[in-house]
């Protein structure tokens, strides 16, 4: 069991690095290696970089948390989406972003899945159909975060990027200048690391590792 344990955690420091050398600005934090991932598939795809803004990451994890660990909720014939008024009623208050700095989303990825990914994997599952890649490539983003959370600890597990045609240091401005961190749960953009480096003081983020046998169900959606 420790080997094991051992084994998949040196697996992960060991894409960590990879990671970083890649991005100079990735962190341990699978939400920054998404927005890492997505944003050279966009630049690969001769699309601007997108800055990530960690107001709208936050924004992107409470979104997430609107779908309370309801997998079926996210596609299929069941899909549900928050309302638009639950930015500025509560994800905005949640993250300490301002309401008045909340800008159009421009996209959004939402993708969910019984068992944990990687980040590049994640980005595949999101790519999923042709709309996605429509949403990917727009040239109306400027701005992009991410989130990503398991459910009280484990499976399923969600992701969500979100797009905005905001401008840089005018949307999505958080008080104080700092994202508030809320857990459990990633997300990109605020330096955060996210990871279970430390198990004995942050022992929700434990479910990064949890890796289950069942079979993936991926859904994304545009707008
Ligand atoms: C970008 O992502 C799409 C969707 O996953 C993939 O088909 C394409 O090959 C990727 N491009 C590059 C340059 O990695
Ligand atoms: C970009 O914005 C324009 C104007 O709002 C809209 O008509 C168009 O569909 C958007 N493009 C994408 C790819 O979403
Ligand atoms: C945004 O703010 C940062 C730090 O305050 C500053 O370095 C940067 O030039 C600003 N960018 C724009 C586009 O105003």
């Amino acid at each position: 069991m420790a080997m094991a344990l051992w084994l998949l955690f040196s697996s992960f420091l060991f894409l960590s690095v990879s990671a970083a050398n890649t991005q100079t600005k990735v962190t341990d934090n699978p939400a920054d290696e998404l927005v890492a991932v997505l944003n050279a598939n966009r630049t690969a795809h001769k699309s601007s970089s997108l800055t990530d803004n960690p107001g709208l990451a936050c924004i992107a994890l409470q979104y997430i948390k609107a779908y309370g660990g309801d997998c079926k909720a996210v596609g299929g014939p069941d899909a549900k989406k928050p309302a638009d008024s639950e930015f500025a009623e509560t994800f905005a208050p949640n993250c300490g972003v301002d309401a008045s700095t909340l800008s159009p989303i421009t996209g959004r990825l939402l993708g969910c899945q019984s068992k944990y990914v990687q980040p590049p994997e994640a980005f595949s599952m999101l790519m999923k159909n042709e709309r996605s890649l429509e949403i990917l490539y727009s040239k109306n983003h400027t701005e992009v975060g991410a989130g990503v959370t398991g459910t009280d600890g484990g499976a399923p597990y969600f992701w969500c990027v979100l797009f905005s045609g905001g401008k840089h240091n005018s949307s999505f401005v958080v008080e104080g200048g700092v994202a508030k961190i809320t857990r459990p749960g990633c997300f990109s953009g605020a330096n955060d690391e996210c990871s279970g480096a430390d198990h004995s003081s942050r022992p929700s983020h434990m479910w990064m590792y949890a890796v289950t046998a069942f079979i993936a169900v991926g859904y994304a959606f545009g707008l």
